[in-house]
């Protein structure tokens, strides 16, 4: 296993929209070996999500913690393949987000609360999930990166735009006290 190099933002590989992964290819060692990577890779990082554009890999694959609804617990570890989203509802919400090719910046992004994802997992044995929250929020994230589409473009109140250490210091504060 190996820690992968994560691009950051301005290289192009970001901005791409992903191939599909052949599924014939989750039977052979290279791509098992890219997954076996991209785990190491989000454990070592301490992300919640890392997809195969994020580490020079033009593929519609993503791996990512599956976490409780409040984002407090995560339940499981997944791999998506060929992933696909359709979101339930019309309800949005709005909260922090960062991304590991944008480091140390958080900014307020509105997203669908609830979706359903479907997709292939490693072995190639369909998955689906209804998630809701910051569940769901983790997959519209990791799924935009396989779009060429990064959190900042989701913003809409650019001045929510903050370092992570001014966030800690002046925003989750501020919350705290309900204002
Ligand atoms: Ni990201």
């Amino acid at each position: 296993m190996a820690i992968l190099k994560i691009a950051r933002m301005g290289h192009p590989v970001l901005r791409n929209t992903a191939k599909a992964v052949e599924t014939s290819e989750l039977g052979k060692a290279p791509l098992q070996q890219l997954i076996d990577d991209m785990l190491e890779t989000l454990v070592d990082s301490r992300g919640a999500g890392l997809a195969a554009p994020q580490v020079h890999e033009d593929l519609r694959l993503f791996v990512a913690l599956l976490l409780s609804s409040d984002g407090q617990r995560e339940i499981k570890v997944v791999t998506f393949v060929n992933p696909e989203i359709t979101t339930v509802g019309k309800e949005t919400g709005e909260d922090w987000e960062g991304c590991l090719s944008i480091p140390d910046v958080r900014a307020l992004v509105p997203r669908a609360r609830r979706i359903r994802i479907k997709g292939l997992d490693r072995e190639g044995r369909r998955v689906e999930f209804d998630l809701r929250d910051y569940a769901a929020r983790v997959m519209q994230h990791e799924y935009d990166h396989l779009d060429g589409v990064l959190f900042l473009d989701r913003v809409k109140r650019m001045e929510s735009l903050t370092f992570l250490e001014e966030l800690e210091r002046y925003h989750r504060r501020a919350e705290a006290a309900g204002d």
